[in-house]
């Protein structure tokens, strides 16, 4: 599928833009020259003459639905007219006549011609019909009819204009091919003609305009060889000369002397040759189009255009089948403006595609499509994090899997793989992609299960024929089963996967017995940019040797103690690994790998990790994060028995619950949409939630967390296989105990959750959730009306604490806030994976909350 539609529209919209920039700028210099007196010299009795002219001008406009010319009566001078205004030195005469956008129709009056003083003429957007008035005002400097219905010829008198700096006749309906005399215009800035049905050559003279910045005859049938002069047009600014019939041959070495251009267009001609050499010296080109022509050959440097923002040279014979063709990409890659590149239907090929493209952070639209591309597609190339809108590498001779790394692209709204010979399975992650309109991989040899959610639910929008090792998907698709001929093979699957153990068991037993006797020092192998270098030794130190005063908890996977740094006085936590645990290990570098690449400042930061053995020999694994000192979430919403006093007041305020929840959130929604990857939490819970002495609140625990890249190419055939029991119970998800896989909403539904136990003060474990009845279906049921019967009795009583926000009491206000906020918790926790929020929307949802919130209490000072 070809993306032209979007690009040409895109270049019409941004021509226009462009243009108006341009009148505005020669707006401004007329008015500079008005003032300087242009109309020097007085005439005698113009103002009747100019009053006549404009009365038998009125006389000849119809459609005056807007009353524009009511005003347009003698009673009022005509300098007050509507539209109309005299000259600054000579108040009688007409200098500008402005009438854009009246919708007035019927014919040009030829009576303008009689305004002798007349220097602005502007009827844009109206319905003005008939043929440009062949005697006018030879002080015009700008002659608009934009958007009309003018028929017939240019006049060749134009050219008598001498003082003309802006002339559109863009839009129109007018023939005849464009008069030689324009060449004369000497003073000319814009000239723009497009769109009408201007047929003949494109006149040599017009590259005399030294003056011109703006030139465009797009979207007529104008023919013929275009004259070399054109490329003299040293102050041009936008040069389109799109959609003609225009021919000539491009010699590489042909000079284009355009350096301040920045648009240059000469898309949907008939121009062969080769692109010219010079174009890589237009420094300040924002858009190239040689799209829709017969140029041939290599495609020279752009490496210095880096303000180019679109290019295109689809449709071509460009490139020579062979291995580097391509390499005027890698140039690009340190373009960071870059937002859309065509080259589909050449002759790009032979070696694979510049994995440096990867680099153009702005790309949003990419179609390669129809060239003779082969290799793999370098993972790298999905480094484009933006790119959101299409890409488009169909029809090549493309091999290998479809790179996990696809998966950061998550705003396509095309994919088009077709056509090529990729293999692989049909990555999961596309069901996830929300904006996908279009997705097409037919015609390749993928294989294995389609997915039935999301993009590939849809018939229309989703295309995978010709892949014949395909199964599954909806059954529109027709395609076979998947399941049948699984329970055949279960049994050798099991005794493959038993053999597997064996081994494995077998040859760690072997390792561990070979590291044993090396006693190796402790190596640190993540934690990238590790600010701490620790040992086990100054590990043992930092904690007093583990000593139970320094254990802050413990769990089935290892102990976490406090510890402080002698050198440095710095407090740390330490996360000692249980080895004995087999599952601890593999959390050790789950937690490792989840963390490596990933900050923010609700996470809970690791300093280092270490990896080595201890004074037993024993393997040791640690993790060493920085210290929380308000602890856990957990102790501050269910506080254990009073200690001492102090800490029976330790209670989280209203605004402080908000702004936790808040903190979560975003640290939620980073890991699932943020993350080069996304990241699944899977344990989210109130002792997972540290809070630092500013009370910000800090997600810790990556465990149990599943990285969405490791399992991207695992189909749903044995979609289940690896979780056992991730969670903690009353946090997870029903789906996960029903084997589904995990997935984002899993932890939208802890989250769901954990929301509804901090503001009601009851776990989802508590004894009287039972029978179907659940933290869920008991907030639900008091909502809208009875929120104060299961609000945390804690909040009622609420006084004035050491919080953030000091004085916060519940009243009617904050209760309906406590609604909205219970309301969020609800879909969350939503039984229905599909109908729960996503991160994002929670996050936004909950800052409106919070903002609310803020605003009565902040006007009170
Ligand atoms: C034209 O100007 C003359 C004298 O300058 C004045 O008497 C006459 O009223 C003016 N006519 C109009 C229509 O303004
Ligand atoms: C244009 O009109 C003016 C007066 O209105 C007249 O003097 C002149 O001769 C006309 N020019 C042409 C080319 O008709
Ligand atoms: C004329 O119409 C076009 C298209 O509707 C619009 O973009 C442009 O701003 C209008 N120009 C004026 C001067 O009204
Ligand atoms: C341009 O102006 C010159 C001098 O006025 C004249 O000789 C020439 O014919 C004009 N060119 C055209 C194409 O009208
Ligand atoms: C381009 O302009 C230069 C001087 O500005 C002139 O010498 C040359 O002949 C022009 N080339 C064409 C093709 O008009
Ligand atoms: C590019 O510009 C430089 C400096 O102006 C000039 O020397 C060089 O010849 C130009 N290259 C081309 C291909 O026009
Ligand atoms: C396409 O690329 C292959 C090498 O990968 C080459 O052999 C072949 O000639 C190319 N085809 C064309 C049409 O250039
Ligand atoms: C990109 O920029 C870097 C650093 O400025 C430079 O070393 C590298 O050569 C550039 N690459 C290209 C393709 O221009
Ligand atoms: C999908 O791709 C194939 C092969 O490129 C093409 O023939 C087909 O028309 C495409 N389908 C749609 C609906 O665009
Ligand atoms: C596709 O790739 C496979 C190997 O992956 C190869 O055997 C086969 O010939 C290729 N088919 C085409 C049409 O290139």
């Amino acid at each position: 599928m070809k993306l032209s539609k979007m690009h040409f529209e895109a270049s019409t919209s941004f021509l226009l833009v462009y243009i108006e920039v341009i009148i505005l700028l020669s707006c401004f210099n007329l008015q500079g020259l008005n003032l300087l007196g242009l109309a020097a010299t007085p005439v005698a009795r113009g103002n009747d003459t100019d009053q006549r002219a404009l009365f038998q001008f009125k006389a000849m406009i119809t459609g005056d639905q807007l009353g524009v010319m009511e005003s347009w009566n003698s009673f009022i001078h005509f300098c007050q007219w509507n539209g109309v205004t005299c000259g600054r030195k000579h108040q009688r005469v007409t200098e500008e006549l402005n009438l854009a956008g009246k919708s007035f129709y019927n014919n040009i009056p030829q009576e303008i011609g009689h305004l002798r003083r007349l220097e602005i003429l502007d009827m844009t957007n109206n319905s003005i019909s008939g043929e440009i008035p062949s005697n006018i005002s030879s002080r015009l400097t700008r002659f608009n009819m934009r958007g009309n219905r003018l028929t017939g010829e240019i006049p060749a008198f134009l050219g008598h204009l001498s003082n003309l700096k802006f002339l559109s006749f863009a839009n129109n309906s007018l023939r005849g091919s464009i008069p030689p005399s324009l060449g004369n215009l000497s003073s000319i800035q814009t000239l723009v003609l497009m769109a009408n049905e201007l047929t003949g050559i494109l006149p040599e003279a017009l590259g005399q305009l030294t003056n011109l910045s703006g030139f465009s005859i797009a979207g007529n049938t104008i023919s013929g060889i275009l004259p070399i002069s054109m490329f003299n047009l040293s102050n041009i600014i936008i040069f389109d000369i799109g959609r003609n019939k225009i021919q000539g041959t491009f010699h590489s070495d042909l000079e284009i002397n355009m350096p301040r251009v920045e648009f240059f267009s000469v898309q949907g001609n008939q121009i062969s040759g080769q692109i010219p050499i010079s174009i890589s010296n237009a420094s300040e080109l924002n858009v190239l189009q040689f799209q829709d022509n017969r140029l041939h050959g290599n495609v020279p440097s752009l490496e210095k255009l880096d303000s180019l923002f679109r290019v295109n040279l689809g449709s071509n014979h460009l490139g020579h089948g062979k291995e580097g063709d391509l390499n005027f990409l890698c140039a690009l890659a340190n373009n960071t403006k870059l937002e859309s590149l065509y080259v589909y239907d050449n002759n790009f090929g032979g070696g694979s595609i510049p994995a440096s493209l990867g680099k153009c952070q702005n790309l949003l639209t990419m179609d390669l499509s129809d060239n003779n591309i082969s290799g793999t597609i370098p993972p790298q190339v999905f480094r484009l994090s933006s790119m959101s809108i299409a890409l488009d590498l169909s029809s090549n001779y493309l091999t290998g899997p479809i790179p996990p790394s696809l998966s950061s692209l998550r705003g396509l709204v095309e994919l088009d793989l077709s056509d090529n010979n990729l293999s692989g399975g049909i990555p999961k992650f596309l069901v996830s992609f929300r904006a996908l309109k279009y997705l097409n991989l037919s015609f390749n040899d993928f294989e294995g299960v389609i997915p039935t959610e999301g993009i590939f639910k849809n018939t229309s929008a989703t295309f995978v024929e010709r892949n014949n090792k395909i199964c599954g998907g909806i059954p529109e698709l027709h395609l076979p089963r998947c399941y049948s001929k699984r329970s055949s093979k279960t049994y050798s699957k099991i005794a493959v996967v038993i053999v597997i153990l064996a081994v494995t068991l077998v040859s760690t037993s072997l390792l561990i017995l070979l590291f044993r006797k090396k006693k190796e020092q402790p190596t640190i192998i993540c934690a990238e940019n590790s600010l701490l270098q620790l040992s086990y030794q100054s590990i043992l130190k930092a904690t007093d040797g583990f000593s139970m005063q320094n254990l802050l908890g413990s769990g089935s996977y290892g102990s976490v103690y406090k510890g402080s740094i002698v050198e440095s006085g710095a407090t740390i936590a330490i996360k000692v690994f249980n080895l004995m645990n087999q599952r601890a290990s593999r959390s050790f570098l789950t937690e490792c790998e989840a963390l490596k690449n990933i900050r923010h400042r609700n996470l809970v930061k690791v300093l280092t990790a270490i990896s080595g053995v201890d004074y037993q020999g024993n393997d040791f694994k640690a993790l060493v994060y920085e210290f929380m000192v308000n602890g856990s979430l957990e102790n501050w919403l269910h506080p254990s028995i009073a200690i001492n006093e102090a800490e029976t007041m330790r209670n989280l305020n209203f605004f402080q619950r908000v702004s936790v929840s808040i903190d979560v959130a975003h640290a939620l929604e980073y890991l699932h949409h943020h993350c080069e990857t996304s990241i699944i939490h899977c344990d989210l819970k109130p002792s997972n939630i540290l809070l630092d002495e500013a009370m910000i609140g800090h997600l810790s625990d990556f465990g149990l967390a599943k990285i969405l890249s490791a399992d991207i190419l695992n189909y749903s055939s044995h979609q289940s296989s690896s979780l056992g029991l991730r969670g903690t119970i009353g946090y997870t998800p029903p789906e996960y105990a029903m084997g589904c896989k995990l997935s984002t909403k899993g932890d939208v539904y802890s989250y769901g959750v954990l929301l509804l136990e901090m503001f009601t003060g009851k776990r989802p474990t508590h004894d009287m959730f039972k029978e179907g009845f659940s933290i869920h279906n008991f907030v639900a049921a008091a909502l809208p009306d009875r929120v104060t019967e299961i609000i945390d009795p804690i909040l009622l009583q609420e006084r004035s604490t050491q919080g953030r926000i000091a004085d916060v009491t519940l009243n009617h206000k904050h209760l309906q806030h406590l609604n909205s906020i219970f309301e969020v918790a609800l879909i969350c926790s939503a039984e229905s994976p599909t109908a729960r929020m996503d991160m994002d929307d929670v996050v936004s949802k909950l800052c409106s909350i919070r903002d609310k919130l803020l605003r009565p209490t902040r006007s009170r000072h």
